[in-house]
């Protein structure tokens, strides 16, 4: 025990952060693969929580169990067979404790085991409050409502400390039935052991042997019960993460499409699309429009009208509940995941930065992008002169702060056909690379007068279709819209 106590450690704590590792990567992974109503069912703060407390945890407590578990049963074991050697009465006497304290401690590991999923909810609630009133700070300010944010979260604090004082409050109980039942088996085995002698059956020395052994056996059966406990417990803890791993996304992922050139037709065929997470409420209302390559279309119509869902459906971020989005005349989920999102690119006003390098940001997804390729869409989106202004260029890190409109260069690089950029003096949308299709929302009348075509929805309906002088002709929505 002594000679390799050491290097069974040393082996188990290598495990343990290879597990660690493993088991992070294999939920992050899964995770970024889920469905977006997965998204905005879950809040961040809970699976922020698997991975900062419940992955190290599971990580942890599986393989330092295994080791403790493995050691103390070779040990029970072993000194178990001495002691049956040196008096059977005694020693099955001696093992009542196994049963019963197996039943006590199957009863308190339940308890347990749901008293840490309510206490892994109310933690999670009480971050999630937090992140929330962080990130609403100026609401809050505006209409005061310091004392309500303060008031719900000494809530949810209470609430973790009930649920605390209860756990701590069953573990003594449960302690105390467990030492109760440990006091009386030992009282047992020295009246026997006492009737023993008596009836010189036994020699002393073989009693005091018998009750050393007893002493150890004793602490090993109590590390396997303790630590097999432990390990179920944090095995419960960790059934979020299995849960979460089981999970399949319920989207169609993509088929295997590659074509290696593409037109640029879009079209929305009879496209009706409901929200999962309110289904009383059609977002989008058999919308059909087509959007020609080399023209640029702009998307109009009042807040809610379903412009952003309609985008949404063309990223395939959503998929249509009945109708179809088709890119050159094939449904959208027939391309391969990749070739589209390469092909189909999203550019916000305001695009999510990652942590990292201009470079690293710009080609985010990309497999292989060529310098040249970097450089003539830095370019057409007019940020050369930018980029190569800073001290360390395209290696740029976090502290850049540069206007965020630059990762449109992401558009430029993904299609590999250059970019559009709407020129305020020539009042129409110019294209400085080969650029094909492009779909514009826009509430600015600037920007939607420029485009080519214009599509304009209402109540998630497509209501007019034309040119902006058209549409400005006939009075119509869009008209309506401009003067709102
Ligand atoms: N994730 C969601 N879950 C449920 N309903 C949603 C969700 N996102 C949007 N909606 C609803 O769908 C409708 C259309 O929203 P959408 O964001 O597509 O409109 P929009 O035309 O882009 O509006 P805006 O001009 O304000 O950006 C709205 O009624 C909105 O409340
Ligand atoms: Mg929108």
């Amino acid at each position: 025990s002594v000679l390799f106590s050491r290097c069974r450690g040393c082996l188990f704590l290598l495990l343990q952060a290879r597990l660690r590792q493993s088991l992070n990567l294999r939920l992050f992974s899964h995770l970024v693969r889920q469905d977006l109503d997965f998204f905005q069912g879950t809040p961040a703060a809970e699976l922020l929580a698997q991975f900062s407390m419940e992955v190290p945890r599971v990580c942890a407590a599986a393989p330092t169990g295994a080791n403790h578990l493995f050691r103390s049963l070779v040990m029970a074991l072993v000194v178990g067979a001495f002691m049956v050697g040196l008096a059977p009465g005694l020693a099955l006497l001696a093992l009542l404790e196994l049963p019963l304290g197996i039943t006590i401690h199957r009863i308190q590991s339940a308890r347990k085991r749901a008293l840490q999923r309510s206490m892994l909810e109310a933690s999670a609630q009480t971050a999630s409050g937090v992140q929330e009133s962080v990130g609403a700070i100026e609401t809050i300010r505006i209409f005061s409502a310091e004392e309500e944010e303060e008031e719900r979260h000494s809530l949810n604090l209470a609430k973790e400390l009930k649920l605390k004082e209860r756990m701590e409050l069953e573990l003594a109980l449960f302690t105390l039935v467990q030492r109760m039942l440990q006091l009386a088996i030992r009282v047992l085995v020295l009246f026997q052991s006492h009737q023993q002698l008596r009836d010189g059956t036994t020699t002393p020395g073989t009693l005091v042997t018998f009750l050393l052994y007893q002493d150890t056996v004793g602490k090993h059966v109590q590390v396997l019960l303790y630590g097999f406990n432990e390990f179920l417990n944090n095995a419960g803890a960790g059934q979020k993460i299995w849960e979460y791993l089981d999970r399949k996304p319920t989207g169609n992922v993509g088929g295997m499409r590659e074509p290696p050139e593409l037109q640029g037709h879009i079209a929305f065929q009879n496209v009706f699309f409901t929200y999962p997470g309110n289904p009383e409420h059609p977002v989008l209302k058999d919308v059909s429009f087509k959007v020609h390559p080399g023209e640029v279309t702009a998307l109009a119509g009042p807040n809610g009208s379903g412009k952003s869902t309609a985008v949404a459906l063309l990223e395939r971020l959503r998929d249509p509940g009945s109708g179809k989005v088709l890119l050159d005349g094939i449904p959208l989920p027939e391309y391969e995941h990749q070739y589209l999102h390469r092909k189909v690119v999203l550019v916000e006003q305001d695009p999510v930065l990652f942590s990292g390098t201009i470079r690293e940001n710009v080609v985010l997804g990309l497999e292989h992008c060529e310098e040249s390729e970097l450089r003539e869409a830095a370019t057409a989106a007019g940020a050369m002169d930018f980029i190569q202004g800073l001290e360390q260029g395209w290696n740029t890190g976090e502290s850049w702060g540069g206007p965020k409109g630059i990762l449109g260069l992401h558009l430029g690089v993904g299609v590999g056909l250059g970019h559009w950029i709407l020129r305020p003096q020539a009042q129409r949308w110019v294209r400085t690379g080969l650029a094909r299709t492009v779909l514009v929302v826009s509430h600015r009348p600037r920007v939607l007068d420029a485009a080519d075509r214009l599509v304009v929805l209402e109540h998630g309906a497509v209501v007019e279709t034309g040119t902006p002088a058209e549409l400005q002709k006939r009075c119509g929505a869009y008209s309506h819209l401009l003067l709102r």
